[in-house]
C-alpha cells in the first residue's frame, strides 16, 4: 500500500480508560435513538470483507464464526461485509443476488442475535461493481485483445500494412513508443488491465445502469429483510458503481452525470425504490465518501450536498468513509487485477501507522463533521457514523461530545479486539488489545486471502476447536477474552 513520504511512525494512543461508572455515564455507551435507528450503544463495526465465502458467494462456517466473534463483543451495530447484488461469479465475495443465498444469510442473523444476546443491530452492505480484468501479458494483449483502430493505423502511417503486420510491429515497441500509438484507454488496458467505468455508455449494460440498478438493489434489500437483517447499507463509497456515479469524474451526458444534481440522481432513485419495496420498519442507509481523495474527484462541497439529499429523502443513517479509488491505485503485476486500496486514496481509506503530520488516527473526523453540520443545518437529524483510526475511549467520546458524529465506527480496532466494547464498558479498558494499524489485514485483503489480525492469528493454535486457514497456519477468529 502507498505510504506518505514523511513516514512518521505512530503508535495507538490508548488515553485513560474509563471506570465502570465513567463508562456508564458516557455518551458512547448510552443508547441511541433517532428515527428508525435505535442502538444499545453508539458503536458500530463497519463492513469488512474477510474473503471467507465460497467461490459461489455462499456463507461458510468461517463467515458465521467471523460475525459470531464480533457479536460476542456486543457493539451497537455490525455491518456485514460488501455483498454482491448480482447473480454473477465474483470470487469468494458474499452474494445476495438470488434466493438460494437466503439460508446462509439467515444463519448469520441467527448467530449474531444469539452471540450478542440480541443487543447488536445487524445490517448488510449491498454492493454493485463493474467488471475489471487482470493485467494482460503484453504480447497476448497486442496480438489478441487489442482492437486495431483507424487511429492506430493513422499513427503508424503504414497504410499498406495488414492487421497482422500492425500487431507484429506493436509487439516490438517498448512502453515509451506504445504510449504514443495507443489511446489512453488502450494503454491503460495494457498496463493495468481493462476496467469498465460508468461513463462507458457505448456498452448497453453500462448505459442502462440507471434502469437496471434500482431493481437489483431493491431485490437484494428485500432478500436481506427476508433473511432477518435489521436493514441494509447501500454501498455508495469507494471504487464501486454507485460511488462512481457520485464522483466528479462522472461525465455521463444522459442526465446522470455532470452536475452534482445529476450525479446524485441514480443513488436517490436506487434508495427510493429500495425504500418503497421493503417494509416500513426495515432500515435503509448508505455508506458514502466525505472526499474521493483523487485528482478531479468529489470534494466536501459535493458530499455535503449528497448527504443532505440523502437525509431529505429519508435515509435512516449515513456512514462515512473516504478515498479507496481505482484511479490512483498501484499498477498491478501481469496476471493480477488492480486493487483500489493501494494508492494515496487507499491510504486515506485505511490509514496505516507510517503517516504524515496528521497521523492515521481520525483523518475523516473533521471532513465528517462538515457533512454532519450540513445535514443538521438543513434541519435534519439523520444519524451519521464516522470511522477511521478510532481506537481509544477518549477519542470516541470526544467525537460525540463535540458533535462531530452520532455513532463511532471501529473497523480494524474491532478486528484486533472484538471485545473492545465489553472490556471498556466493564471497566477493563487496560485489557484491550490495541490495533497497531500495520495493515497486515489489508495486505491479506488485497490478495483476496482470508483476512485475520496479526495480533492473534498465530496464538493458541493448538487449542481445541480452533478454526484455521486451509494451510493450518493461522486461526481465523480472535481467541476468547479470558478476564
Ligand atoms: C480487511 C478490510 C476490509 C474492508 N472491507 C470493506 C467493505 O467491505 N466495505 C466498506 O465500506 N469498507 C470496507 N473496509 C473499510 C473499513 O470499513 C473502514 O472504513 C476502514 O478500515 C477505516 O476504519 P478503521 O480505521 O476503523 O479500520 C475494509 C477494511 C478492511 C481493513
Ligand atoms: S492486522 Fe490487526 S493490528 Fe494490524 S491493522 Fe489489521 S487489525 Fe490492526
Amino acid at each position: 500500500m502507498w505510504k506518505p513520504i514523511e513516514r512518521i511512525k505512530y503508535k495507538p494512543i490508548p488515553g485513560k480508560w474509563p471506570t465502570v461508572q465513567e463508562a456508564e455515564s458516557s455518551l458512547l455507551f448510552t443508547p441511541f435513538q433517532q428515527g428508525r435507528l435505535s442502538l444499545n450503544q453508539r458503536t458500530w463495526v463497519p463492513a469488512m470483507v474477510p474473503w471467507r465465502a465460497t467461490e459461489e458467494g455462499e456463507v461458510t462456517k468461517d463467515v458465521i464464526e467471523w460475525y459470531q466473534r464480533f457479536a460476542q463483543g456486543k457493539p451497537g451495530a455490525i455491518v456485514v461485509e460488501a455483498t454482491g447484488i448480482r447473480d454473477v461469479p465474483s470470487g469468494p465475495l458474499l452474494r445476495i443476488g438470488h434466493d438460494r443465498y437466503l439460508p446462509g444469510l439467515k444463519k448469520i442473523v441467527e448467530t449474531v442475535r444469539a452471540a450478542s444476546d440480541g443487543e447488536t443491530k445487524l445490517f448488510i452492505q449491498i454492493i454493485d461493481f463493474l467488471s475489471i480484468k487482470r493485467r494482460p501479458d503484453k504480447d497476448k494483449f497486442l496480438t489478441r485483445f487489442l482492437k486495431v483502430t483507424d487511429e492506430i493505423k493513422e499513427k503508424l502511417a503504414q497504410p499498406d500494412w495488414s492487421e497482422d503486420q500492425i500487431r507484429a510491429h506493436l509487439c516490438t515497441l517498448d512502453d515509451d513508443n506504445l504510449v504514443k500509438v495507443l489511446d489512453e484507454r488502450q494503454y491503460e488496458s495494457l498496463t493495468r488491465g481493462f476496467r469498465e467505468r460508468v461513463t462507458d455508455t457505448e456498452y448497453a449494460h453500462i448505459n442502462e445502469l440507471p434502469q437496471t440498478l434500482p431493481d437489483l438493489f431493491s431485490a437484494a434489500a428485500m432478500r436481506a429483510e427476508q433473511a432477518g437483517f435489521d436493514g441494509v447499507e447501500l454501498h455508495y463509497a469507494h471504487a464501486y458503481t454507485m460511488a462512481s456515479f457520485l464522483s466528479r469524474l462522472n461525465t455521463r451526458t444522459d442526465g446522470y452525470g455532470g452536475s452534482a444534481q445529476n450525479r446524485v440522481k441514480l443513488p436517490l432513485k436506487v434508495f427510493q425504490q429500495v425504500r418503497n419495496e421493503v417494509s416500513k420498519d426495515f432500515l435503509v442507509g448508505c455508506r458514502m465518501l466525505t472526499e474521493d481523495c483523487i485528482d478531479g474527484g468529489s470534494e466536501l462541497d459535493d458530499s455535503s450536498f449528497f448527504a443532505t439529499e440523502f437525509a431529505k429523502a429519508g435515509m435512516d443513517f449515513i456512514s462515512l468513509s473516504r478515498g479507496g479509488k481505482f484511479e490512483d491505485a498501484k499498477v498491478p503485476k501481469v496476471g493480477q487485477a488492480i486493487y483500489p486500496y493501494t494508492g494515496k486514496s487507499g491510504y486515506e481509506c485505511m490509514p496505516g501507522h507510517f503517516s504524515d503530520k496528521f497521523g492515521p488516527f481520525g483523518r475523516n473526523i473533521a471532513p465528517g463533521e462538515k457533512i454532519f453540520s450540513a445535514i443538521r443545518s438543513s434541519g435534519l437529524g439523520t444519524p451519521v457514523v464516522t470511522a477511521g483510526g478510532i481506537h481509544s475511549f477518549d477519542q470516541a467520546e470526544g467525537i460525540l461530545r463535540n458533535e462531530q458524529a452520532d455513532i463511532i465506527g471501529l473497523a480494524r480496532q474491532a478486528m484486533a479486539d472484538p471485545d473492545w466494547f465489553r472490556k471498556i464498558k466493564g471497566g477493563h479498558g487496560n485489557q484491550v488489545n490495541l490495533c497497531e494499524y500495520t495493515n497486515y489485514c489489508e495486505g491479506l485483503d488485497s490478495k483476496h486471502k482470508v483476512v485475520t489480525c496479526q495480533l492473534w492469528d498465530r496464538t493458541e493454535l493448538d487449542q481445541k476447536g480452533v478454526s484455521k486457514t486451509a494451510d493450518g497456519k493461522r486461526r481465523t477468529t480472535a481467541p476468547p477474552w479470558k478476564k
